[in-house]
């Protein structure tokens, strides 16, 4: 939740009930993760947030919340040594297990730790990288700390699911027990409230008419179709949010990056 000055006790219950949540419940959105997330559909995002950071081979890397681990591998693929951290012991172990299968020799260690207060030195990392963990955490609380462990001239990416599309928050509405309570999609000015902690800080929006692509995911066979015409609707979606500023608030996701 955003809140500027969260009491320890507040916050400390918010992070037990996010943790009993995805130790128990986590699997069962594997088939939504599936759906929504499954490459190329976020190949755009992840790219830009991986073209932002500042990757020198051997570098150190913290990847905020890596839940399933659905990019662990392509960061550890940049040449990074990766940290891949999460609240969920579930959630590591499956992500270390699918990567004991697909690159057992990747650099890549799990850390169980809370993103709002981290158990690494100050200035140990020059990238940070997360997608849809901001909007589970205390927003002033997690920009602080991943500045603290950001080195200078560090940088950070963040994917991150927005308040304002409609289509999108119908559909959370009608299906609050694939979520926890605690999270919410952000909205612009709390992305600004995260930025506010950094020297520098760049927003993009993604997917405004995209998603509509999905339906073909639900068909049979549809997988293909699907494909194309996302591809598609993410270009016009690129000129009407370049064309049309207002429509960057009923944006899906946004990409949030800033310098320490
Ligand atoms: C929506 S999932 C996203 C996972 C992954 N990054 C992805 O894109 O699939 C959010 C993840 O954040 C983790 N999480 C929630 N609160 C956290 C916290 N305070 N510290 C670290 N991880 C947290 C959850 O356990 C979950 O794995």
């Amino acid at each position: 939740m955003s809140q500027s000055n969260p009491t320890n006790e507040s916050r400390k219950s918010v992070i037990a009930s996010e943790l009993a949540w995805h130790e128990q419940e986590a699997h069962r959105r594997i088939s939504l993760d599936t759906f929504l997330y499954d490459p190329p559909a976020f190949d755009a995002v992840v790219g830009d947030g991986f073209a932002f950071l500042r990757t020198p081979p051997g570098d150190v890397a913290l990847e905020m919340g890596c839940g399933e681990g659905k990019e662990t591998l392509q960061l550890a693929e940049r040449g990074l040594l990766v940290i891949s951290t999460d609240l969920s012991y579930a959630q590591l172990s499956r992500t270390r297990e699918r990567l004991r299968e697909w690159a057992p020799d990747a650099p890549v260690f799990f850390v169980q730790a809370n993103a709002e207060e981290s158990p690494f030195a100050a200035r140990s990392f020059g990238s940070i990288y997360g997608k849809a963990i901001i909007h589970h955490l205390d927003i002033d609380m997690a920009a602080e700390e991943i500045k603290r462990l950001l080195k200078p001239g560090g940088r950070a990416t963040f994917a991150e699911p927005m308040a304002g599309h409609p289509l999108i928050m119908l559909g959370r509405w009608l299906t609050p027990q694939w979520r926890t309570r605690d999270e919410h999609p952000l909205t612009f000015s709390e992305l600004r409230q995260f930025g506010d902690h950094f020297s520098r800080v760049e927003i993009r929006e993604y997917f405004l008419l995209a998603p509509l692509g999905y339906v073909f995911r639900l068909l049979p066979g549809g997988e293909s179709l699907f494909r194309r015409l996302h591809a598609r609707l993410q270009r016009v979606d690129r000129r009407l949010f370049g064309t049309f500023a207002a429509l960057r608030e009923w944006a899906w996701y946004s990409l949030i990056n800033v310098d320490r």
